[in-house]
C-alpha cells in the first residue's frame, strides 16, 4: 500500500501520457506553447504499462487515469488503455481529455476497456473559445463528447474552469446544455498552475461564487455526503434531481485531508501531489535495470512524504516548477 505519514492511502494513479497539447488554454499554457520533454524522455509505452502493473499488483493502485497534456495525442493511447485493463485486479480506468479527436477514438477506447471520460469545456461560444484557448476548435470538442457518449462511456463528465470577464457569464448555460445533453457538469475553482505564473486569487471565480450564480436559475440542494468519499466535487442535486452539478473547490473548499491521488509524470517521475515542490525519479530507476520491488520501495517512500496540503494559503507558497500541462490535471 502507499500510505503517507497522515495515513491517507492513495489508491489512484494519475499518468501523464504527454506533455503536448492541441489548445493553449490560458490557465495552463501560454499562447506560443511549451518546451515539450524530449522524446527520449518520455516513458515508453511498455514502461508506462509495467509502472502501472507495479502499482495495480503491488501497491493497491485501484483506478487508473490518463491524462496529459492532451493524451488523445499519444498514438499508442488505445493499446496502453488495452494492456491496463488486462492488468488484475482489473483496475477503474478514465482518461481525462479536452475532447478532440475523441469523436473518431472514443469506439476504440470503449472497446479498448476504457470506462469512463472527463472532457474539458469552459464556454459554448466560438469567439470565446477561441480567446479562451487560442484555437478554433469548440466544433470538435462537442463532437468529442456526443462521441464519448455514443459509445457508451459513461456517465460523461464535463470540466469547467470559470474565469471572471471571460467566461463567468457562462455558468447556467454550460449547466444547460450538460443536462440536455445528460452530462454531469463540474466547475472547477482555477489553481496556480499555469505556466506563465499570472494566477491571482482575487480573479479566481470561487465556489461560494459559482453556487450563487447556479441557483438564480436552478435549484440545487446537496448530494448525500457520504456518497463523496475522496472525490474532489461536491455534488448538488438539480432542480431535485436525478441530474446532478459539481463544484469542485480547490482552492476555498481543499480536499487534501481525503486525498488518494499519486502521480506519474510523462517522464517517469512520481509527483505524490499536484503540489508537490519535489518529485522522484521512477524512470532512472527504471532504466538502470531496478526490480519491480525495488520501483515498489522507491515509489512507497516517495508518497510516505506528501505533505499535509497544497498550502495555497500560506505565505510561503510556491507554485510548483511544472505547469499543468507537465503533470497532468
Ligand atoms: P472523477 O470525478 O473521478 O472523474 O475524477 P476527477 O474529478 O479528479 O477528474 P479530473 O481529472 O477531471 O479532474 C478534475 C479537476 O479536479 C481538475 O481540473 C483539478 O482542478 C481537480 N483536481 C484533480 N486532481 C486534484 C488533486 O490532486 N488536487 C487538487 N487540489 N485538485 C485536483
Ligand atoms: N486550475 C484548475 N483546473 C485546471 N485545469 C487545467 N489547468 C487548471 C488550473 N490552473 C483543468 C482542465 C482539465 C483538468 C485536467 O484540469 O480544465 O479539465
Ligand atoms: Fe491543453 Fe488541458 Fe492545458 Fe487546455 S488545460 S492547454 S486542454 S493541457
Amino acid at each position: 500500500m502507499l500510505v503517507d505519514s497522515f495515513g491517507r492511502v492513495a489508491t489512484d494513479l494519475r499518468v501523464s501520457l504527454t506533455d503536448r497539447c492541441n489548445l493553449r488554454c490560458t490557465y495552463c499554457m501560454p499562447p506560443e506553447g511549451l518546451e515539450w520533454l524530449p522524446k527520449p524522455e518520455l516513458l515508453t509505452a511498455d514502461e508506462i504499462v509495467r509502472l502501472v502493473r507495479i502499482g495495480v499488483e503491488r501497491l493497491g493502485i485501484t483506478e487508473v487515469r490518463y491524462t496529459g497534456g492532451e493524451p488523445l495525442l499519444r498514438r499508442e493511447l488505445v493499446e496502453i488503455v488495452r494492456r491496463t485493463t488486462e492488468l488484475r485486479p482489473r483496475p477503474q480506468v478514465s482518461l481525462t481529455t479536452n475532447g478532440i479527436g475523441l469523436a473518431r477514438l472514443a469506439g476504440p477506447l470503449a472497446e479498448a476497456g476504457l470506462d469512463r471520460v472527463n472532457v474539458s469545456l469552459d464556454t459554448l461560444d466560438r469567439e470565446v473559445f477561441v480567446k479562451l484557448a487560442h484555437r478554433d476548435r469548440l466544433p470538435d470538442v462537442l463532437a468529442g463528447l456526443a462521441g464519448a457518449a455514443g459509445a457508451g462511456l459513461l456517465p460523461v463528465k464535463v470540466n469547467s474552469v470559470l474565469m471572471r470577464g471571460i467566461n463567468e457569464h457562462e455558468a447556467a448555460p454550460l449547466l444547460r446544455y450538460c443536462l440536455e445533453h445528460g452530462y454531469e457538469q463540474r466547475f472547477i475553482e482555477q489553481m496556480p498552475l499555469d505556466a506563465q505564473h499570472g494566477w491571482r486569487r482575487e480573479n479566481m471565480v470561487t465556489a461560494d461564487e459559482i453556487l450563487a450564480m447556479l441557483s438564480a436559475e436552478f435549484e440545487l440542494t446537496p448530494d448525500d455526503p457520504r456518497e463523496r468519499g475522496s472525490a474532489p466535487a461536491e455534488m448538488f442535486l438539480v432542480n431535485g434531481g436525478p441530474a446532478r452539478v459539481g463544484v469542485i473547490g480547490s482552492v476555498t473548499r481543499p480536499f487534501c485531508g481525503a486525498c488518494d491521488r499519486v502521480r506519474l509524470t510523462a517522464d517517469g517521475q512520481i509527483r505524490n501531489c499536484l503540489f508537490a515542490t519535489e518529485e522522484s525519479d521512477l524512470r532512472a530507476a527504471l532504466r538502470s535495470g531496478a526490480s519491480d520491488d525495488e520501483l515498489a520501495e522507491r515509489w512507497r517512500a516517495a508518497v510516505s512524504r506528501k505533505r499535509a496540503g497544497h498550502g495555497i494559503d500560506d505565505p510561503s507558497f510556491l507554485q510548483p516548477a511544472r505547469p499543468m500541462s507537465a503533470i497532468g490535471g
